[in-house]
């Protein structure tokens, strides 16, 4: 399995971003995470901030929506230049649709559960999706304990996945760490966002190679991963 490694600058210096971005330039999508302040009790960057990130760095964007209201604000994330853009099914009201429309715009359409939000409901879905990102923390801050009690939602999902033979990336975000990332990869997930994880590391670029490291040796032996 080739790891994706998503560095989120939720934990980044925000006055330097382009340094920032540069400093893990080895990276595979930089995390952009997006809050309102009325889905998640945290407040971010928008729309003006990552057109700026999109000229300031070559590596693509991967744009996390904690944000009400989706289905009017996601095409505009394309439009700015995010190349993945995922919105929470818990806030959206048309999600096909959505799903349809970033795809229609040219961007890879992901859909984020949070901890409570199962999986199952959402099955028949799945092929409209490129990637399916499973919260391993309550979503609104960096820095927070991951959740051991979301592994075996991973895995159904990629047991899911799997029945279906989709081509669908399962990412997880929050709490990923070199602790908890081996755990990860074993249950399923194949896109890792890490930021405190990165960005709390006396070099960045060090962290994404050795988290990447570690997830690539852990999928080998995991059962899931036969053929893949
Ligand atoms: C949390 C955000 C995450 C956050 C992860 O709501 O969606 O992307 O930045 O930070 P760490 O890796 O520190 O948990
Ligand atoms: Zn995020």
């Amino acid at each position: 399995m080739r790891a994706q490694i998503n560095p989120s600058i939720l934990s980044a210096d925000f006055a330097r971003l382009a340094e920032e971005a540069e400093a893990v330039s080895g990276a595979d999508w930089l995390h952009v995470d997006v809050m309102d302040n009325h889905f998640v009790p945290n407040l971010t960057l928008g729309v003006p901030v990552v057109e700026s990130l999109r000229k300031a760095t070559g590596t693509p964007l991967d744009c996390h929506l904690m944000i009400e209201d989706p289905d009017r604000w996601a095409p505009q994330y394309v439009e700015a230049g995010a190349g993945s853009v995922t919105f929470h099914a818990e806030a959206a009201a048309a999600p096909v649709k959505l799903a349809r429309e970033i795809r229609a715009k040219g961007a890879r359409a992901a859909m984020a559960l949070r901890p409570a939000t199962p999986i199952e409901p959402y099955e028949d879905l799945l092929p409209e999706l490129d990637m399916l990102l499973v919260m391993t923390v309550e979503p609104g801050f960096g820095g927070q304990s991951f959740l051991d009690i979301m592994l075996p939602k991973i895995r159904r999902t990629r047991q899911l996945i799997a029945k279906h033979g989709l081509d669908l990336w399962l990412q997880v975000d929050g709490g990923v760490s070199q602790s908890t990332i081996e755990r990860c990869a074993e249950a399923g997930a194949d896109v890792f966002v890490a930021g405190s994880a990165v960005y709390g590391a006396g070099d960045p670029a060090e962290a994404v190679r050795g988290l990447r490291a570690q997830a690539e040796s852990a999928a080998a032996s995991a059962p899931w991963a036969c053929g893949h």
